[in-house]
């Protein structure tokens, strides 16, 4: 498998690829191996995870030869609050590589959901690692898991009405290596542009993110806040503005935000 993603790679692309047919996640993986000091560029990937992990603790359903599973690691040299904006800018960087592999753009759910037709086709999962002392990056981890091969059945009862696969959605089955291929091009571009293109990066995550403009609600633990979903900074922090009319500043960390009607 590493074979066939790198023979879709171009040559220029300096990145190490470590392919495991099964791992618990490969965002774990990346951490161990970052703290055992491998280089910015390894790639990590998988046909299969027994502990595929999202947001917030929740879980990543990753059943073997079905999906992409695949982090990345980069140690920019920079701080912390440089980063804000990794999460959107790998979204972005995700969508260009579906679109140019499957021909279909997904949404994106902020903050880091991948959408098509209302229904989540894969998530990404950032992980930042700061030195103790001044709060410069030591690395970041970034996570992408796309859901490609699945029909509709192949997914457990409880996901089937809000997830969705390239097979589902486009009627076709795709090549997981190609796809692979495609997101480390990408993810390789950004990570050469996430320090000084964060504008173009930010305008193009608006554009594509399905969340702006929507009535919301933010759930932080049992509170619930009804609003709509009016902007995003360059940090990637939604501006809801509440139905008494203040506004409120969210930020990915502590909240998830719903469509009013549903998972979107
Ligand atoms: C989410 O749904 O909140 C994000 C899902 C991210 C899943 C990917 S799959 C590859 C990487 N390894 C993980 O354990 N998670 C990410």
């Amino acid at each position: 498998m590493n074979q066939l993603i790198l023979s879709h790679l171009p040559g220029d692309i300096p990145w190490q690829v470590q392919w495991f047919d099964t791992i618990d996640s490969t965002n774990n993986k990346l951490k161990e191996l970052a703290v055992q000091g491998a280089p910015h560029g390894t790639v990590v990937a998988a046909g299969h995870q027994t502990g595929g992990r999202g947001r917030m603790g929740r879980s990543f359903h990753s059943p073997e030869g079905m999906g992409l599973y695949l982090s990345v690691l980069l140690r920019p040299d920079c701080a912390a609050s440089e980063l804000m904006h990794l999460t959107c800018g790998t979204a972005v960087s995700t969508c260009n590589a579906v679109e140019k592999t499957a021909g279909i753009r997904p949404g994106i759910k902020w903050i880091n959901d991948l959408v098509v037709g209302n229904k989540k086709l894969g998530g990404i999962l950032t992980e930042l690692s700061v030195y103790p002392d001044g709060g410069n990056v030591a690395y970041a981890v970034i996570g992408i898991g796309i859901n490609c091969c699945q029909d509709v059945c192949d997914f457990p009862a409880d996901l089937r009405d809000m997830a969705a696969s390239l097979k589902t959605v486009t009627g076709k089955q795709h090549q997981i290596p190609m796809l692979a291929a495609a997101v480390i091009t990408e993810l390789y571009q950004l990570s050469l542009d996430i320090l000084t293109k964060k504008d173009t990066i930010m305008a193009q995550y608006r554009k594509d993110c399905i969340t702006l403009g929507q009535d919301v609600v933010i759930l932080r633990g049992e509170k619930k806040q009804y609003g709509k979903a009016v902007d995003i900074d360059g940090d990637g922090c939604l501006t809801v503005q509440l139905r008494e009319g203040s506004f409120v500043q969210v930020s990915s960390g502590e909240v998830s935000v719903r469509g009013m009607y549903g998972y979107v």
